[in-house]
């Protein structure tokens, strides 16, 4: 026992102090077995054929037999037409040898069907229509070309990279001759990796397709990356394929397609004509070759450049999976907005989080006790740095057993909690899925008695080491185990916490120290005979689940706010992530923007990375610019390593605390627009932060930028996040009719292209877009839970017609009253001098809130005056001005409660 401790001491502290990630504990596509196989496929090498005379038609599906020719196995196709312009294709063995897994939890519900109908049939093809949609079904090899206003926008099995290995049983050494290439693969029924072995009880079972996107110039997706937003050529020789596999890789590297903690197989294949997006709904590991025809057609490329021919771009993915049903959803677009909103009515929205959740979060592996809890804040407030929310990491337990505070540092968990909910300050601890194996933990032996516990291959409970020690794993897939954990949350049972706690899931890819590539060995069982191999992707999504509906059993009334490393499709509707353990270095910032991008078209919004970076010690021009770029993305909070050096704002210089206090109050003066985005993200789907293509699809400039961010529609932001810089170059997008204005000084810009702007250390470059109205709420405080009666400021950005329009959602900021019309949900509209507030939506919530200024930005010349009409006030004349250049001209007080529709024109 002793040993083994040390020995768990010594992995902790390797992953601790590591300073690049070792790549020999992770796999290539070369060495593992399924994905090797499946990219050795060559193109045009198919073998399954679609039997159409045993076609049957419904009203929103097509069916026929799929047989492989070779192998003699049989399955079954089925092709369903579902509501918003999907189509969804599934195959499933008729008779598998034992049942193939399909995915629990991605989807948020059964998708709804839509009508189809079948145009032509022959006896090698089936066209069938639903709405502007077409998909057209070859038999031999099977192929289906997916048309949108008769546009082919996409084609699954082009290449005739399709392949199901249907499951079969292991002859003995020597004998029978089915399936020379699997024979000849060692790592087809085990396979091993560094001292791992891979029992392989159910041998292969691989998936795999290509599909194919004429016209595309790009294509984005499958987070969680450390990449570029549009995703890179690979293939044999080249680049690994983009591997999804929830991994808990420390340190990990930059620009690589390396798997890390979360999984989200949807991609978007992109040109400035059409959007279409693939869902590959599968929870095994899962690798995708990307393959894009001006990157590697050289042949082409000359045959064109001397023909003097604009070739067609095209852009491919190969979807390799190692296990599952073929389960494949074509989101036809044809915008990305459409195809983005798509996903979202399959896998879900985040709801409205708690408005707290949207301020700054303090955190650091560890602070030490109660007081320095305390202490931190305290320091916060006397220095004038707002904050909202103090975490604590595995420290605070007793000895890594959650559920349970250390009896000394955190002696008195209610009273430092009331502390904080004092200054309206909150609370979130972590809590791991790896439970220590210590007898008289009442966790581990709750799940020793019920036999809650994932087994290994043999059927015993399985053991792997992870930050307490000698650990082992709940089974997430037993619905006993799920309501288990639920009730763990309880106030009653979770002693110390009250219902201002919120929760940190982390290491649960799952992350197994001593595991193959640090998780749990794909042939440990789960509830049902599941091989973990078959749920791996999923696991993550499940246990923010429980959490989630933990959180709901023990405070019905409050949001849950949970903030998950693993991720997979569908875990927006349960928690924020967060990109893990990066490191203070200018790279690492960089890499937040594109990474969280990513995860926003991938259904995630509520994503940011730990500002100042996880490991090692950001120097200060590094600290301050994190601080500044983290202000634009959705989740705010400065993390770091147990060994690195303390880094609270408070304790730099004055220059540098003023700026990172410049970047904090810049945060919370745009917390309504945050919340209004979150509320618009819960109703439409729309991603909170948009990449530039996402909002200007038409423009083919735009397709590789991802040093810039959009905040929902009005807000360009391009962090500065170079070392030394004295300017950067901005893309303004929307052509010479587009006007952004700069945030501070109101600088007027055209939607030109790039644009040189100076910077210093204090500017951060940030644009309203002309045409649209941004709420602000400009008096600094300490935290947001403390602004709700504030007034507003109406930033009134003008477009080249003199107008602008905007929201504009309140609500109490933490129960579910909103789903009971207890909100506001504003419209104002600017134009012809006038600017109106009228309620969108008829509710009503009771608030205090005013507006206590309007700014025009680009405003008309020769204002003297102003008068606001409203029920309440009457007219009222206000006094204006302009600003020294003429860039604004402020409204001052018009007075009004927000809640009242009013007029205000400028004369
Ligand atoms: C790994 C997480 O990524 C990191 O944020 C955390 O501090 C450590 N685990 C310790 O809990």
């Amino acid at each position: 026992m002793a040993l083994n401790f040390k020995c768990a001491y010594l992995t902790l502290l390797i992953i601790a102090t590591a300073t690049a990630v070792d790549k020999n504990n992770f796999k290539t596509c070369d060495q593992s077995s399924f994905c090797r196989r499946l990219r050795a496929t060559k193109d045009g090498d198919n073998s399954y054929v679609l039997n159409l005379d045993t076609l049957h038609v419904s009203d929103n599906a097509v069916e026929a037999e799929l047989k492989n020719v070779e192998a003699d196995a049989s399955f079954k196709f089925i092709l369903t037409s579902l509501s918003g312009s999907i189509f969804r294709v599934f195959i499933d063995e008729v008779k598998p040898l034992h049942p193939r897994y399909q995915v629990q939890g991605a989807l948020n519900g059964e998708p709804q069907v839509a009508k189809l109908e079948v145009l032509e049939r022959t006896k090698e093809k089936v066209t069938v229509r639903s709405g502007d949609n077409k998909a057209v079904i070859t038999a031999s090899p099977i192929k289906i070309e997916f048309y949108k206003n008769d546009v082919l926008v996409a084609v699954v099995n082009e290449k005739g990279l399709f392949s199901m290995e249907h499951l079969r049983t292991k002859t003995p050494e020597g004998e029978g001759d089915a399936d020379q290439q699997l024979k000849e693969d060692p790592g087809a029924w085990e396979e091993n990796f560094k001292s791992h072995h891979d029992s392989k009880p159910r041998g292969p079972e691989a998936i795999g397709v290509d599909v194919t996107f004429p016209g595309a110039l790009r294509i984005y997706g499958l987070p969680e990356h450390a990449d570029r937003l549009a995703l890179r050529s690979t293939g044999p020789g080249g680049l690994d394929p983009y591997r999804l596999y929830n991994l808990d890789v420390f340190e990990y590297e930059m620009d690589s397609t390396m798997a890390v903690y979360g999984a989200v197989p949807v991609v978007y294949a992109h040109s400035d004509k059409n959007t279409v997006g693939v869902f590959w709904h599968n929870a095994a590991e899962t690798w995708v070759d990307i393959g894009n025809s001006k990157d590697t057609n050289v042949v082409s490329s000359i045959v064109n450049l001397v023909s003097g021919h604009k070739p067609e771009n095209t852009v491919d993915a190969h979807f390799m999976s190692e296990s599952g049903v073929f389960d494949l959803f074509v989101l036809m677009g044809p915008t990305p907005k459409d195809a983005v909103k798509q996903y979202a009515s399959l896998t879900g929205v985040a709801p409205l989080p708690q408005y707290f959740t949207l301020g700054y979060h303090q955190c650091r592996w560890n602070y030490n006790d109660e007081d320095d809890v305390i202490n931190v804040v305290d320091n916060f407030d006397s220095n004038d740095l707002p904050v909202d929310v103090m975490w604590l990491d595995i420290e605070y337990t007793d000895g890594k057993k959650y559920f349970t505070w250390d009896p000394i540092k955190f002696a008195h968990p209610n009273a430092m909690i009331t502390n904080l909910t004092s200054t309206g300050r909150k609370l979130v601890v972590i809590i791991d899925p790896h439970i220590k194996r210590e007898s008289g933990y009442f966790l581990h032996e709750d799940c020793l008695a019920n036999d809650y516990y994932v087994k290994n291959k043999d059927g015993n409970v399985y053991e792997g080491w992870c930050w307490p020690g000698s650990s082992s794993y709940p089974d997430l897939l037993d619905p006993k185990v799920q309501d288990y954990y639920k009730a763990l949350y309880s106030l009653d049972k979770f002693k110390g916490t009250t219902s201002d706690v919120n929760i940190w899931n982390d290491m649960n890819e799952p992350s197994v120290f001593n595991g193959p590539e640090i998780t749990m060995p794909k042939d440990c069982l789960h509830h049902g005979g599941w091989e973990h191999r078959h749920i791996h992707n999923i696991y993550a999504l499940l246990y923010t689940q429980i959490t989630y509906e933990g959180l709901l059993k023990r405070s019905s009334d409050r949001r849950p706010f949970i903030l998950t490393r693993g991720h997979f499709a569908g875990s927006q509707r349960f928690a924020a992530v967060w990109t893990g353990d990066n490191a203070a270095e200018w790279s690492h910032l960089q890499a937040s923007l594109p990474m969280c991008l990513s995860e926003a078209v991938g259904g995630i919004s509520f994503c940011g990375a730990d500002i100042g970076g996880f490991f090692n010690n950001p120097d200060q021009e590094l600290l301050q610019r994190w601080y500044q770029t983290g202000v634009w993305l959705p989740f705010y909070r400065a993390h770091a390593h147990i060994d690195t050096r303390r880094r609270e704002p408070y304790l730099f210089n004055e220059d540098v605390r003023t700026r990172i206090r410049n970047a904090l109050r810049l945060r919370y003066t745009l917390l309504s627009l945050w919340y209004t985005l979150f509320r618009e993200h819960e109703t439409t789907g729309e991603p909170v932060i948009r990449p530039l293509f996402y909002q200007y699809p038409n423009d083919p400039n735009v397709v590789d930028i991802d040093n810039e961010v959009l905040v929902g529609s009005s807000i360009l932001a391009r962090p500065v996040t170079e070392s030394g810089v004295s300017s950067v170059n901005v893309y303004l997008p929307g052509g010479p009719d587009e006007f952004w204005y700069d945030i501070e000084d109101f600088k007027q810009y055209q939607g030109t292209g790039v644009t040189n702007i100076p910077v210093t250390l204090d500017k951060n470059p940030a644009f309203y877009r002309g045409g649209s109205i941004v709420p602000r709420k400009d008096r600094p405080r300490r935290a947001s839970t403390l602004t709700h009666h504030d007034p507003y400021t109406l930033y009134v950005a003008l477009d080249s017609n003199k107008s602008a329009s905007g929201t504009l959602y309140v609500d109490d900021g933490e129960s579910y009253n909103y789903r009971n019309k207890k909100y506001l949900y504003l419209h104002f509209e600017f134009k012809d001098n006038t600017l109106t507030s009228s309620l969108i939506d008829k509710t009503d919530f009771p608030t205090d809130a005013w507006i206590e200024r309007v700014v025009i930005l680009g405003p008309p010349a020769k204002i003297t005056k102003a008068k606001i009409t409203s029920k309440s006030l009457g007219s009222v004349g206000l006094e204006t001005s302009y600003d020294g250049e003429g860039r604004s001209l402020t409204v001052r007080k018009p007075g009004v409660n927000i809640r009242e529709p009013f007029t205000l024109k400028l004369l």
